[in-house]
């Protein structure tokens, strides 16, 4: 029997490269070794502001999202988190072996709080408890996820361990696997590339959108001119060609940028060739899926039902350790 574990993105908008490398590329090369629970988030998404009227396009949208990138329904189980009620019940449980005063602590929470004052809703206080119980409902080893998630797996290693200190080993404390796309930044240079900033590119933007989103993108703030030599270690263009480009190209590129012997007009260029490679298949399967939404509707309630097996033999299990277990 093959192992799990679960990973998952909130369907609060379009994906984006982003989630693309540094967690949906990880999860295909995992899905051979493991039978992997990916999760379509929904309970974590409504710790934001959100359209209800929306909600099921985002769902089906961020599933044909996954399919098309390759995940595979006969490897991987895929599902919607809210269908599996286990979830938030081991979520109740995991509440009640933590502290607000460490809550309080997890980087994410504090730059929620700066953000939005005045606006913070117990869910967010609460959003890390419910990832842990994603996490440990499938008794996970390990978690591929991005960079910005490695607070999130720390809090969740603890909460593991407190949890079989006090009713006995029941939890593996997850790692963290990062890739080398654990931190994408977005097009403005500054912050990392993410939903809410409309820094993206999308992996169902066309030709076009790329092309013109490449064009007006950041590069080295100190070359103003085509004529002055450039820093490729500060440019996010580059960065970009970190992952993107070949060995050739990126040699080519660092090169012609020191020197001034390219421009960033041609630079771009090389790096839009190669985002339009990755993005196109992409963005056409997609399209193909969305055009049958029933069938991608059966694979996530069948996958929500298979899930839903392993979370209640986990549940049945902790409730057991916990003592409720009476009749
Ligand atoms: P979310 O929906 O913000 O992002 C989904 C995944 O994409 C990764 N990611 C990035 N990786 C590299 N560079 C970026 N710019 C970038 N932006 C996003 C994220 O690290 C993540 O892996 N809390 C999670 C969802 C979640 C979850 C879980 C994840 C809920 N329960 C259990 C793993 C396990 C989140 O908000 O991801």
């Amino acid at each position: 029997m093959k192992k799990h574990f679960f990973s998952g993105i909130q369907p609060s908008g379009r994906l984006h490269i982003g989630n693309y490398l540094g967690a949906i590329k990880q999860w295909i090369e995992l899905q051979d070794e493991y039978e992997p629970v990916f999760g379509i988030v929904d309970y974590h998404a409504i710790t934001a502001p959100y359209e209800p009227s929306e909600m099921s396009a985002r769902i089906l949208d961020a599933a044909a999202g996954y399919l098309a990138a390759g995940l595979d329904p006969d490897k991987s189980i895929i599902m919607i988190q809210s269908r599996v009620s286990e979830h938030t019940e081991l979520a109740w449980i995991l509440n009640c072996q933590t502290s607000m005063g460490r809550l309080s602590r997890i980087p994410t929470f504090k730059e929620k709080v700066r953000q939005n004052p005045g606006e913070v809703g117990m869910g967010l206080f609460d959003y890390p408890v419910l990832m842990a119980a994603d996490i440990l409902l499938y008794k996970s080893h390990i978690v591929p996820v991005g960079e910005d998630q490695v607070p999130h797996l720390e809090f969740t290693r603890e909460i593991a361990r407190k949890f079989n200190t006090t009713f006995g080993d029941t939890f593996p404390e997850p790692a963290e696997v990062l890739s080398t796309g654990a931190k994408v930044m977005g097009l403005d240079g500054e912050n990392k590339m993410s939903k809410s900033l409309d820094n993206c590119i999308y992996l169902d933007d066309s030709d076009k959108d790329i092309q013109k989103k490449i064009a007006t993108a950041k590069t080295d703030p100190a070359r103003k001119r085509r004529d002055d030599s450039g820093n490729p270690d500060i440019c996010n263009i580059y960065s970009y060609h970190k992952i993107f480009s070949t060995p050739e190209e990126l040699e080519y590129c660092a090169e012609g940028c020191r020197s001034a012997g390219i421009g960033c007009v041609e630079c771009k260029k090389i790096l839009v060739a190669h985002l339009e490679e990755t993005i196109a298949p992409l963005r056409e399967k997609r399209n193909e899926l969305l055009a049958k939404p029933d069938a991608i509707t059966e694979i996530l309630l069948a996958g929500s039902d298979r899930a839903q097996k392993i979370a209640r033999e986990t549940m049945a299990e902790v409730k057991s350790r916990i003592g409720l277990t009476f009749g």
